[in-house]
């Protein structure tokens, strides 16, 4: 049988049940510390879930060589450095998103990285997981839209000034690095950028339009992409909507259409009817199953099917199914949309494997 693999989790606040529930979930995997710098908090977790140490300094994990792996479950700005260290510490680090605020914190997590390739490094992007993200996937990758005309993906949701007032990292260009791109849209220019296979160049926009006085970053922001596939993209977010929650990944080919949106398909339309009665029956079986109490709804299934991968590529001694550096690209992209609006020009992303120096601002 394999050996017990022990796990830290690095921050307590409203993401950490789903990772420590997750690894509950696996045979031979053990919650050994719950980190946070408010001991409250640390010790809150730790009691709800038989965790046997709590601390307030990541580096007391990072100490323990009985640590396997660490998640980091902490504000955007504290990801690199905590990674890093946990890296240079031998430790299998998965990351919550966005991976980093900034692309000096993507060099230091990369560079520490660089040093221990044997090393598991991912960054939770949990909806790549969902079942109908790919099965679109596999259809964009089969060529069955045809040429791919454009491609978006469309967030509404809203955040109140409450949201913002109860933790101060949020809504600040320096510890958030953004707001509704960084932090909610992230997922879902993910899957977009993700099922395309990467942007080459955009252009954006963004502005606060409703939470003027409450965050300094943005609350609601556009772009106009190229894909590398040379399709054309476009994203619009915003968080000071009346509508809740709402999310739309649409991909309209020469061939065919697709229009999802939270969990649902709006529209499939083939050139075939065959094809139109196939996807709509797949994309109607790819059901999410939450497995966790933790997670709320539009968190998804993900953590739990992420986290198992994650203890495997461990064990397998393989590369996970969200490599760091996959999320490394959505987290550029996202700091592009930024430094675009800030240049008032189109900028180009760094090709595969290139480092994301020139959008760094
Ligand atoms: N994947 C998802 O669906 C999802 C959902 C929510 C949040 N998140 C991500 O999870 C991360 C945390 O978000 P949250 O909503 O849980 O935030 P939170 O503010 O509720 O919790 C963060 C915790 O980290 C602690 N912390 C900060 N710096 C620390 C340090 N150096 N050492 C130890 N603890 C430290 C804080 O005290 C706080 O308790 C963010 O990156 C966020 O974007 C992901």
């Amino acid at each position: 049988m394999a050996r017990t693999l022990n796990v830290a989790v690095i921050g307590c606040g409203v993401i950490a049940p789903a990772h420590i529930e997750s690894y509950q979930l696996l045979p031979g995997v053990r919650v050994r510390w719950a980190c946070d710098l408010l001991a409250s908090k640390a010790r809150a977790l730790a009691d709800r879930y038989g965790i046997p140490g709590v601390c307030t300094d990541f580096r007391d994990v990072l100490r323990d060589p009985a640590v396997d792996a660490v998640s980091v479950c902490t504000d955007h700005a504290s990801h690199a450095p905590i990674s890093a260290a946990a890296l240079r510490a031998g430790k299998h680090v998965l990351c919550e998103k966005a991976l980093a605020a900034n692309a000096a914190g993507l060099r230091q997590m990369f560079r520490a990285h660089a040093a221990r390739p044997g090393l598991v490094f991912s960054g939770v992007l949990q909806h790549r997981f969902d079942p109908a993200m790919r099965y679109l996937k596999r259809l964009v990758e089969q060529g069955a839209f045809g040429a791919i005309l454009t491609a978006g993906t469309h967030l509404r949701c809203l955040r109140t000034a409450d949201y913002y007032a109860a933790d101060t990292w949020r809504g600040t260009w320096a510890r958030e690095g953004g707001a509704v791109l960084i932090n909610q849209a992230i997922h879902f220019i993910d899957l977009l950028v993700w099922i395309m296979g990467g942007v080459a160049m955009l252009s954006g926009a963004h502005t606060n339009l409703t939470h003027k006085g409450v965050i300094e970053t943005e609350d609601t922001a556009v772009a106009s992409l190229q894909f590398r596939n040379g399709a054309l993209g476009v994203i619009d977010a915003t968080c000071s909507s009346n509508i809740a929650w709402e999310h739309t990944l649409a991909i309209h080919g020469s061939d065919g259409a697709v229009e999802w949106r939270n969990g649902c398909a709006l529209k499939v339309a083939f050139a075939s009817r065959a094809r139109t009665t196939a996807v709509t029956k797949a994309l109607a079986a790819c059901v999410e199953r939450q497995t966790i109490s933790a997670a709320k709804a539009h968190y998804g299934a993900g953590h739990p099917a992420q986290i198992a991968d994650f203890v495997q590529a461990i064990r397998a001694h393989r590369a996970p199914f969200v490599p760091a550096a996959a999320a490394r690209h959505t987290v550029e992209v996202v700091l592009a949309i930024y430094a675009a609006h800030h240049r008032r020009r189109w900028l180009r992303l760094p090709a595969r494997g290139q480092a994301a120096d020139r959008n760094d601002e």
